[in-house]
Order: structure tokens, then C-alpha cells, then sequence
């Protein structure tokens, strides 16, 4: 039968003293719905339903360049995630499977939802449980002598030796849709909150002698609720161990685990080393032996084999070629790309730029809007002057050329193969191939000069 998700995130969040709503929270820099969206995505739903109420601007703004469509269920009221259930199954039919997620549990995994979706398929209601070191206030799993799901007891109304059990309630449940929507006609409000509690549904399967499967997530991480920010927290924790414990396995070494932040995917080769204090943005690939120095940031870039990015360097939007070194303290802005063997150094700014093999920039220099040929030097303190205040302008540099130190060049400008540049020239015409170039003024040297403290010792 198809299979109809319900993600819940209707409520306030109000424990997160917010004005974000809650399910619009970032784990690893993306909302947790997000997340709970893409994961119930994986499924191949017939649909996905949301029901939205507290934020609904927000969150439905928050959606609208997302691919996949969601048909958002208006849950004015908050009664109940009973409720909220309720009102997404208007919109669906009785011949197919029902799977209700929340938009605060934002872990859960594609195989602990499809284990529930095919108890659900057998004709049975399959409930995500988990055992966790400390059950706190949540609902216990009581199972019979068979191991079936006997009934869940509220902790308030648990005995001393229900309370003892591990094994917890997560809410996430997968169930034929036409027996959902009677056991949802019978919901009561008598319960401490007085709202509608999908959990209660449980009961109704039990004693409609429906087999209710409890599927327990391999790890208690998946059914993780985010209610205040030190879950929040908690959870990006266990995102960020996670990513770094699965680079590990595939060959990468970091410095320590703990201190790397990885907002969005990261491929690495192998014998890759990370250095501590780093973080990665977006869409980030590392070939082999790549070393990334402390404190570094690098977003949706391409690092080629044994390049080494030394500390507090920012790399954003570039492609790197093999055996480059950039850094320390290098930012390297969006369009930058290097060929083999470039060498970019401490305070050097590139954006928009080709660099050929062998290019060095070692220090003190903005390159913008150019290109620079293979085997180029580049000296302290190079300026490209690209922008007159309204229009942008390319310098183009050819190959073994030599930039003195503590030159403008002023776009537009060509300058070509094996030229030569004087340092401290102020270039605003082009310099042809194998050609030197001295815009600067000429040094006067005056020999009868008094100075004037001599001046001053010895008035006329
Ligand atoms: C609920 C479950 C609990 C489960 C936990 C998972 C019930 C009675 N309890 O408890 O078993 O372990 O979630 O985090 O179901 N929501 C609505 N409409 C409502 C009420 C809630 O859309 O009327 C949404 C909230 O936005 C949230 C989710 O449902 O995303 C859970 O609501 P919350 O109030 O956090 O419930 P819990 O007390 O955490
Ligand atoms: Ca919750």
C-alpha cells in the first residue's frame, strides 16, 4: 500500500525561548525539519503532509525552494499531536499506510522508519521504541512474556518496577491508515495536558487485538526530542561525532574529533589529517593527504591531492589543484582557481582568479578579476586595482613573469610572458613579453642637505 507521511510541527517550541519556531532550529546548520522532511523523503512517500500552525509563514517560506511539495494541514489550535494526526488524515486515504514523524526528532533514520513501515504493511501498528541509559518522565514499552508490545504505561502512572524499564515510547508510529483514523475517532482529552494524545492509539490496538510491533532504533540518538537548547546542542554533538566517526572509518585522521564542525557533506580521501578548530561549509571535497591547519573555514570547494591548507585560512567557492599550499591566514574567495603547485600565502586575498601551475603569492596581495600564467611570482604587496567605483576590470599576467614587490597594477591590464615589473611601480599601461616595466619616480639623491636638528645646533 502507499504510504502517506505526517510530520508534526504544529506546536510553539516554547521551551526554546525563541522567536525562531522551534522545528526551524539547525542542527549542523540545517532546520531540523529539514532534516526530518529529507529523511521521510527517502521513503518515496505518496505525499508528504505537514502540519503547520505556530510559524507557518516562516516555516512554509523556509520550504519554498525545496523540490520535493508538501501539502501543508492547518492546525490552528494546538490540541494534541492526537489531533494534529487527525487533521493530516483529511488528506489521506484509507487504502494505504500512515506514518507519523515529528518535526523535533530529527535523527531518526531511513532504516528504523522502513523496519516501522513494513510492520505497518503487515497490518500492524509499528511503534519506533528505543532503550535509553535514562528514561526519565517518558512513556514505558511494557512487553508480555512473548516480547509483544503489551501495553505503554505514562510514567506518572507507571509502577515502581514499570519505571525500571529502558525501553521508551519514541511516538513514531506506522500504521494502516483506516485503522488510524477509527482509533483517532475514539481519542480522549482526560489526561494531565487535557489534549489529544496520538499515543493513546497504542491501547486501542491492543485491545483491538492488533498487533502492535515495537521496532527499537539501533541507537537511542534516533528518537532524541528537541525541546530547549541544550538538546539542541546535544543533538548537533551527535551529528558532528557521527560524520566524524564515519570519515574516520574511511581513512581520515583528525587532531581531535570533537573540535571540527561539519556544516553540509564533506569527501575526503584517504590519509587526509584535520587539524582542530576547523569548520566546513556546504559541499567540501578533499583528495588525498590533504592537511587542513587549525582554525581553518573551508566551504563549498574542491581541494586537490597533498594540498596543505595551513592555519586560519578561509577557502570559500574556489578549486585547488594538487600539491598547493595555502597559508597561513590566506582567504581565498569565491572563483579562485589554482592549478598544481600554486603557492598563496599569509595575507593574500584571491577572488575571481586563475593562478597557473606554480604561481606564487606569498605575501600581502589581493588578486582579483585576473588570470596569472604558470611558473608567475607574485611580490609582497601586489594590488590588482579592478574596481574604478562603478565597473570591474580583468589584469591578465603571463607565464614567468616576475610582479615586484609593492606594485598596482590598474585594470584593465595586460601583462605578458616573462615580463618583469619593478617593485613599487604604479602599472597602468600593458607590458609586453620579455619586457621591464618601472612606473615609479626616479630617486633623487641631494648631497648638500643639512638636516634639521643641524640646522637647528648651528643657526647662521
Ligand atoms: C510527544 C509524544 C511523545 C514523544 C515525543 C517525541 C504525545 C502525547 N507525546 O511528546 O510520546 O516521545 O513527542 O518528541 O504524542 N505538535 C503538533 N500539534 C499539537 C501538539 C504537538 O503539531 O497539537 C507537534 C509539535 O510541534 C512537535 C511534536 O508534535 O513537533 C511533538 O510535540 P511536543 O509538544 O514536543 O510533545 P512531547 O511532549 O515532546
Ligand atoms: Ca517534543
Amino acid at each position: 500500500m502507499k504510504l502517506h507521511a505526517i510530520i508534526l510541527a504544529a506546536g510553539k517550541g516554547s521551551r526554546m525561548k525563541s522567536n525562531i519556531p522551534k522545528v526551524l532550529h539547525p542542527i549542523a546548520s540545517r532546520p531540523m525539519l529539514h532534516r526530518v522532511l529529507e529523511t521521510a523523503n527517502t521513503l518515496d512517500p505518496e505525499q508528504l503532509n505537514l502540519v503547520l500552525g505556530h510559524g507557518r509563514d516562516q516555516i512554509e517560506q523556509s520550504l519554498a525552494d525545496s523540490t520535493k511539495t508538501v501539502n501543508v494541514v492547518l492546525q490552528a489550535e494546538q490540541l494534541g499531536t492526537g489531533h494534529a494526526v487527525s487533521l493530516a488524515l483529511d488528506h489521506i486515504p484509507d487504502e494505504s499506510i500512515s506514518l507519523v514523524l515529528y518535526g523535533d526528532v530529527p535523527l531518526i533514520t531511513r532504516q528504523t522508519l522502513t523496519r516501522c513501515v513494513e510492520a505497518a504493511q503487515q497490518q500492524n501498528l509499528g511503534v519506533v521504541t528505543a532503550n535509553v541509559a535514562d528514561p526519565a518522565e517518558l512513556g514505558r514499552i511494557v512487553r508480555d512474556a512473548n516480547g509483544s508490545i503489551e501495553s505503554i504505561v505514562e510514567y506518572k502512572d507507571a509502577t515502581p518496577q514499570q519505571r525500571a524499564i529502558n525501553e521508551i515510547n519514541s511516538g513514531i508510529l506506522a500504521a494502516p491508515t483506516a485503522l488510524l483514523r477509527g482509533w483517532l475517532k475514539n481519542l480522549k482529552t482526560d489526561n494531565s495536558q487535557g489534549e489529544y494524545y496520538l499515543t493513546d492509539v497504542i491501547a486501542m490496538a491492543v485491545a483491538d487485538r492488533v498487533a502492535v510491533t515495537g521496532i527499537v532504533a539501533e541507537n537511542e540518538h534516533e528518537v532524541l526530542g528537541i525541546n530547549d537548547r541544550v538538546q539542541l546542542a546535544q543533538a548537533e554533538r551527535i551529528l558532528q561525532r557521527q560524520q566524524t566517526q564515519a570519515l574516520m572509518q574511511q581513512g581520515v585522521t583528525f587532531a581531535d574529533p570533537e573540535r571540527v564542525d561539519i556544516r553540509g557533506r564533506l569527501r575526503c580521501g584517504t590519509d587526509c589529517f584535520i587539524d582542530v578548530n576547523t569548520v566546513f561549509v556546504g559541499d567540501v571535497t578533499l583528495a588525498d593527504e590533504v592537511i587542513v591547519g587549525p582554525g581553518s573555514v573551508v566551504q563549498d570547494s574542491v581541494i586537490g591531492s597533498a594540498v596543505t591548507i595551513q592555519a586560519n585560512t578561509i577557502v570559500e567557492g574556489a578549486v585547488v589543484g594538487d600539491d598547493c599550499t595555502l597559508g597561513p591566514f590566506a582567504r581565498i574567495r569565491p572563483g579562485s582557481n589554482f592549478a598544481e603547485g600554486v603557492k598563496v600565502g599569509n595575507f593574500v586575498e584571491t577572488k575571481k582568479v586563475e593562478l597557473g601551475a606554480g604561481v606564487k603569492a606569498s605575501h600581502l596581495t589581493y588578486l582579483g578579476d585576473a588570470s596569472v600564467g604558470a611558473e608567475t611570482n607574485i611580490g609582497a604587496g601586489t594590488v590588482t586595482c579592478n574596481y574604478d567605483g562603478v565597473d570591474k576590470h580583468r589584469t591578465d599576467i603571463g607565464q614567468s613573469a616576475f610582479i615586484g614587490t609593492n606594485s598596482t597594477l590598474v585594470a584593465p591590464l595586460e601583462i605578458g610572458d616573462g615580463a618583469f615589473v619593478a617593485a613599487g611601480s604604479t602599472v597602468t599601461k600593458d607590458v609586453d613579453e620579455e619586457t621591464l616595466a618601472v612606473g615609479r619616480a626616479r630617486q633623487r639623491t641631494i648631497t648638500q642637505w643639512v638636516s634639521p636638528t643641524r640646522r637647528k645646533q648651528s643657526p647662521e
